[in-house]
């Protein structure tokens, strides 16, 4: 098979030019430590919603939970800068808008039919191929986030280290053939971009429900784990605010709002 596509300036404004303010202003690298930190300096400095930062490859890629993100020639590593009001933040978590939009765009550009596990994840023939990490913080009073989105496009499976090629994959290795990473940018930035608007515009309900439709895990029995304490139950749905409802032993109710979660196979 060829080389994985690798984006360049034209591509990324390509793919962001029907775009009201997603991808306007990019920043595309050749490599990056981590794009999320790249956000977050280029935050620091002014720059606006919907600034965008782009890598080819990442040398410290983050994870959720301290974890790393592997992130060789052929991903998708990107970050969008937002600056979510107080009343944004509580409607719908960012990290689900992200997991949504990235599930649809990778669907919509290789033919295939992605899950999500909440909270972040996207999975395909049970295995990730895309991840969340959003990271809020406080500038002179206002939220800023940092949206950073990892997804495999068009990674060749050999390019991953040994112990990743097991619980991840690509477009590319699914579909045998290769995937453009320019068109899967684009729409993933016109998905995020409809979601983040009907969310502000009171839309929250819709959103949730669009990712809730690709949650396979509700209405089945899970295990979750918190950072003092493990619940098991039956994930039932997620709330107004996107936080995963269980129905724990005894028929109790028990609102997440973040944890590992994996599913129990019945004995
Ligand atoms: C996870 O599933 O644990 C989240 C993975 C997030 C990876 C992306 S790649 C682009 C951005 N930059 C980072 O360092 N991490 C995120």
């Amino acid at each position: 098979m060829s080389e994985p596509s690798l984006l360049d300036e034209a591509a990324v404004a390509r793919a962001a030019e029907a775009r009201s303010s997603f991808g306007k202003r990019a920043l595309v690298l050749a490599e990056a430590a981590s794009t999320n930190d790249r956000a977050r300096e280029l935050a620091r400095e002014g720059a606006p919603e919907g600034t965008l930062v782009v890598a080819r490859r990442q040398t410290g890629g983050k994870g959720r939970l301290g974890r790393s993100w592997a992130s060789p020639e052929g991903g998708l590593y990107l970050s969008l800068l937002l600056r979510p009001d107080e009343a944004m933040l509580h409607r719908a978590p960012l990290t689900l808008l992200g997991g949504l939009a990235a599930s649809e765009a990778l669907d919509a550009a290789g033919r295939v039919a992605t899950s999500l596990k909440w909270p972040n994840d996207v999975l395909l023939s049970g295995k990730k191929i895309a991840g969340i990490l959003a990271e809020l913080t406080k500038e002179k009073g206002e939220n800023v986030v940092v949206l950073g989105v990892g997804m495999n496009v068009d990674t060749p499976l050999d390019a991953f280290p040994k112990d990743v090629r097991k619980i991840a994959t690509s477009l590319r290795a699914e579909k045998g053939s290769p995937v453009s990473l320019e068109e899967t940018l684009r729409l993933f930035l016109g998905l995020l971009e409809g979601h983040y608007h009907t969310v502000r515009d009171g839309g929250g309900a819709l959103v949730l429900s669009r990712a809730a439709d690709r949650m396979p895990m509700l209405g089945t029995r899970v295990r979750v784990r918190l950072p003092d304490r493990t619940l098991e139950g039956k994930a039932t749905g997620l709330n107004a605010t996107g936080a995963l409802v269980l129905e724990v032993d005894g028929g109790k109710r028990e609102v997440v709002f973040a944890g590992d979660v994996e599913e129990v196979r019945p004995a």
